[in-house]
């Protein structure tokens, strides 16, 4: 949740309180041994194919075939062996600093791909004035978080493919003049705000000097927006009156192994349009970016809450584990298991399959357990006249319980967060991304950051976790349909520096330190990368230091899993917070979001704006090295 999100919704929040502090991606070939196997025999498959291609086409041509007496000449030039790809990670870390600009590492080149109010949909874009509701329908949204890559069937998708970004929330200073106030807004002011969240999707590709452009007029390009139709399926269905109006809040997301987006609503009232029923919004939307499956649908099966991302893990029968954190100071992690595998061969199969299944909310037990307890109506204690404990981490005087009456599966997941606590779920320190190891093996989360938490356990060990910590966790058998888990802190967040302020400030990070781990994503090498979001301006938890000072800008990280070591590989402009990464199958093209800029950049001269910007080595070669 962005520091902006959180002003906005202020006024209408109700049940937990987001500070001030410092506030997947599923891998484009999912995260299991077998889809590895099939991305590599893939990529090797597709430079047989064109060897044998340029092989076969002089022997296949209809011309008549003339024979040439040999003539002496040069030997035949031997044909170059390419350099083995490495994706090892060398990159020279770049230093923590304030500069208005994407700093990347020598070797490296940043294109801005779309900004916010370029066109996505035909018409004019953003240059100076402020639009109309018709116009800014079509611009592309503001504040990018999350993202993903999809690829083309029949088509390179190291070239050309279709790219999903969120829209957390709207870039006012290219929209309307002023501030916005939802209780006063007019009409038009509405309808613009709520053009500039949802989702875009754009079709892009790759030039031949290897820069990307989305693809204009490309009939893939649409923005789905908060003024938007959406259709609600799953045991809620009924209750949620469909089809709700909007979606908004798109914080971060993730996809589904059959190709579709999941994008998620990280609030639980419509803040932009505080007319619309609450119980409409909180929940994961399920999109096909190529338009062949369901209109896009509110799965209400995955429950209501502040969602960060969604991330999966499947097993060789193609039964999967969509794991989810409640961004919420504090909130639960939860995953979502269907009922029934996938089908990998008819893809609309799959169409309303996350309509049916269970949902777990995980307990942590100081002793480095962990268990999955289903929030089914009737079980762990969710029946009419619950006790709901509340947030029992930020006081250390426990709040009153409430009573809570869950009379159908779809009170549970209406109220959701409550469901959770009442089952017995541990509230934790902002859950955000989270992400799946490509053999299943472990599965981390970060944990923001909570600088009000007063009580402390072994899994939220701080008190004020003004800098917050990543947690990773290992299935039992590795396996999705698992309901229990081990667990062990894999990082605290915070700066050595910093220990005047207090020892909860400095961490344990092994190198390039960073404050308020956000988004956080192992690559289909195995490689995992942290994004930051500090909040700026922010408190570093040293008197007369901001975080900035302590930090740097906002940026992103690549830490070894074994030895730890962290290695600062982008920072961000002024203001801003880093979230979203995708890449192409390749790894050769990383996407990432610059959310909310505050200086001069990306346009020097004009307003700030949000933006998605390509990352790329100059020599081709995979990101990393
Ligand atoms: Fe879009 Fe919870 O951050
Ligand atoms: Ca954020
Ligand atoms: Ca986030």
């Amino acid at each position: 949740m962005s520091y902006l999100t959180d002003d906005a919704r202020a006024p209408y929040r109700s049940e937990t309180i987001n500070d001030h502090a410092p506030g997947s991606l599923e891998a484009i070939v999912a995260a299991n041994p077998t889809r590895r196997t099939l991305l590599r025999n893939g990529l090797f498959g597709l430079s047989m194919l064109s060897t044998t291609a340029l092989a076969a086409c002089g022997g296949t041509s209809g011309d008549p075939v003339v024979t040439l007496p040999p003539t002496a000449g040069p030997s035949p030039t031997p044909t170059p062996t390419p350099p083995p790809v490495s994706y090892a990670v060398t990159f020279a870390a770049v230093a923590a600093n304030q500069n208005d600009a994407v700093t990347v590492p020598a070797g490296y080149t940043v294109d801005v791909l779309l900004k916010a109010g370029d066109s996505v949909e035909s018409g004019a874009p953003y240059t100076g004035s402020f639009p109309t509701p018709a116009v800014a329908e079509k611009w592309a949204g503001g504040n990018h978080d999350g993202m993903e890559y999809f690829a083309f069937p029949g088509v390179d998708a190291n070239n050309r493919g279709l790219l999903a970004i969120n829209h957390e929330y709207p870039d006012f200073n290219i929209l309307m003049s002023g501030s916005y106030n939802a209780a006063t807004a007019t009409a038009d002011q509405k309808a613009i705000a709520l053009s500039a969240v949802g989702i875009s999707v754009v079709e892009i590709a790759k030039g031949s000097d290897g820069r990307w452009a989305v693809q204009s007029g490309s009939t893939y390009n649409r923005r789905y927006t908060g003024n938007s139709s959406y259709r609600v399926g799953g045991p809620a269905a009924g209750v949620v009156a469909g089809p709700v109006k909007g979606m908004l809040n798109n914080c971060a997301s993730g996809r589904t192994p059959w190709g579709t987006y999941l994008t998620c609503e990280e609030t639980t009232d419509n803040y932009l349009d505080p007319t619309q029923p609450a119980n409409g919004y909180g929940w994961v939307i399920e999109i096909d970016p190529r338009r062949e499956l369901a209109e896009p649908t509110k799965r209400t099966a995955m429950g209501r809450f502040d969602h960060e991302n969604v991330a999966f893990l499947e097993n060789s029968d193609r039964r999967t584990a969509f794991y989810m954190g409640d961004d919420s100071t504090p909130g639960c992690i939860y995953k979502f298991v269907p009922d029934r595998a996938y089908s990998a061969t008819n893809r609309a199969a799959n169409t309303d399959l996350l309509d049916t299944g269970t949902l777990y909310v995980a307990r942590f037990n100081g002793d480095g357990t962990g268990e999955w307890r289903a929030l089914v109506v009737g079980q762990n204690g969710l029946t009419a006249g619950a006790s709901d404990p509340g947030n029992t981490s930020q006081s250390t005087t426990p709040p009153a319980p409430t009573t809570v009456n869950f009379n159908s599966q779809a009170d549970v997941l209406i109220n959701c967060k409550s469901a959770a606590r009442v089952a017995g779920g541990t509230v934790m320190d902002r859950p955000e991304w989270i992400t799946v190891a490509p053999d299943n093996s472990a599965v981390f989360v970060t944990l923001t950051n909570n600088s009000g938490r007063r009580v402390t356990n072994p899994m939220n060990p701080r008190t004020s976790n003004l800098h917050g910590h990543i947690i990773k966790f290992s299935e039992q058998g590795n396996s999705p349909l698992a309901t229990s888990f081990r667990w062990e802190i894999f990082l605290l967040a915070g700066d050595p520096s910093l220990a005047a302020g207090g020892s909860n400030l400095t961490g344990n990070i092994n190198g390039d330190t960073f404050s308020s781990p956000d988004g956080i994503a192992i690559d289909p090498q195995g490689r995992l990368w942290v994004q930051t979001d500090h909040s700026v301006p922010g408190n570093s938890g040293v008197a007369g230091r901001t975080i900035d000072q302590a930090f740097g800008h906002n940026a992103m990280f690549h830490v070894d899993q074994v030895t730890k070591l962290s290695k600062r590989f982008l920072v961000g402009p002024l203001g801003c917070e880093i979230t979203g990464l995708t890449y192409t199958p390749d790894l050769r093209t990383f996407f990432v979001n610059i959310q909310h800029p505050t200086g001069n950049w990306p346009v020097a001269g004009q307003q700030p704006r949000s933006s998605t910007i390509v990352v790329r080595r100059t020599d081709n070669q995979p990101v990393g090295a």
